[in-house]
């Protein structure tokens, strides 16, 4: 591959994109996909959607919208490696042998399969088992595939993610320990300067809270749920904290430093709730206009996206479908005769 650093994301294709994900993962990843000492691989993860989700029509339309919201933001598919997971069958073959050198201990210890288990214990269940896939047990496995494929150096993820960044690593070490140096050692990016967004209640902007507002809402109701946005009870012209303020904290996400500090001082003069709600929802409705547009336009070409997911996957296939071939060969899956 080349000098560049390889930074590798996933996108699990089960819901449509928020404000929450825009300014903590979008964004920076858009932005990165423009700068060229990196190499970037971004792809909808669409085998682990069907862990959480048995909905066919929810996967396909999820996988639309996201590619869909990707490309409106001006991802640079030049330098940037968008894809589907679905196309790269190496992937799965990959997650297949990498099973096979993993501990069943290791999984044990997800959280994502723990949680599920104490779930069923605190609901008095029989079996703690109940419910649980092989698909959400396997999980780890399929992303370390993901992951493992391109040699990624850097993976940027939530925190909730890093366990699985360190069982890729995990799971790299002891194929290389077996059969030689093959993979790179990922490391979780986890960026502290970006925001976490809160939502409509006060709480982390989350589809399992139920407070997002969709990135791309037309703009009716759009203005509607920022009006709805829970705000304490202060009268207009007694100062209000911003550092606590929900419309603060999503203001300042998209905002200049300028911007930020003039809508500071509006607080301390006690701005109303009301105002404050207008002035985001104008703010934020001017910045996301033209991508919304061009989201909405793409949304009708469905094929414009489809055209542009396959190009990403015949470049995926030049990395993965030759460094597959050697993976095989390194545990013994080879030709018998040349
Ligand atoms: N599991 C990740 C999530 O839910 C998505 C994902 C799948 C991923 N494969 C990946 C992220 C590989 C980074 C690298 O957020």
């Amino acid at each position: 591959m080349s000098s560049k650093s390889i930074v590798l994301t996933g996108i699990t294709t089960t819901g449509t994109p928020h404000l929450g994900n825009y300014v903590g993962a979008i964004r920076p990843a858009i932005e990165a996909s423009r700068r060229h000492d990196v190499l970037p691989f971004y792809f909808l993860a669409d085998y682990h959607a069907l862990i959480k989700c048995q909905d066919p029509e929810r996967v396909r339309q999820s996988t639309l919208e996201i590619a869909a919201t990707w490309l409106a933001l001006g991802l640079d598919t030049g330098n940037a490696v968008f894809y589907r997971q679905s196309d790269v069958p190496e992937i799965t073959e990959l997650a297949w042998i990498l099973s096979c050198v993993t501990a069943k201990g290791l999984m044990n210890r997800a959280h994502a399969y723990k949680a599920a288990v104490q779930a069923n214990e605190e609901s008095g269940e029989a079996d703690p088992d109940k419910g649980v896939t092989m698909g959400l047990f396997n999980y780890p496995i399929l992303m370390a595939a993901d992951i493992l494929m391109f040699n990624a150096h850097k993976v940027p993820v939530g925190k909730d993610q890093i366990q699985h960044i360190e069982m890729a690593r995990d799971i790299a070490g002891r194929f290389n320990h077996l059969y030689g140096e093959h993979f790179v050692l990922p490391e979780a990016v986890i960026s502290e300067d970006t925001a976490t967004l809160a939502g409509l209640d006060g709480r982390k902007m989350s589809k399992s809270y139920d407070n997002t507002i969709p990135l791309f809402l037309p703009e009716k109701p759009f203005r509607k749920l920022i009006m709805k946005i829970k705000t304490d009870s202060l009268e207009p012209g007694v100062p209000k904290d911003p550092d606590t303020s929900t419309l603060f904290g999503i203001y300042k996400a998209f905002a200049t430093p300028e911007e930020t500090a003039a809508i500071r001082r509006r607080y301390e003069e006690g701005i109303s709730w009301g105002e404050m709600k207008n002035i985001l929802f104008e703010y934020l409705n001017e910045h996301l206009k033209a991508a919304r547009e061009r989201y909405y336009a793409l949304l009708e070409s469905p094929d414009k996206i489809e055209e542009a997911l396959r190009e990403g996957a015949v470049k995926a296939r030049e990395y993965s479908a030759p460094f597959m071939k050697k993976i095989r060969a390194s545990v013994g899956i080879r030709a018998l005769a040349p």
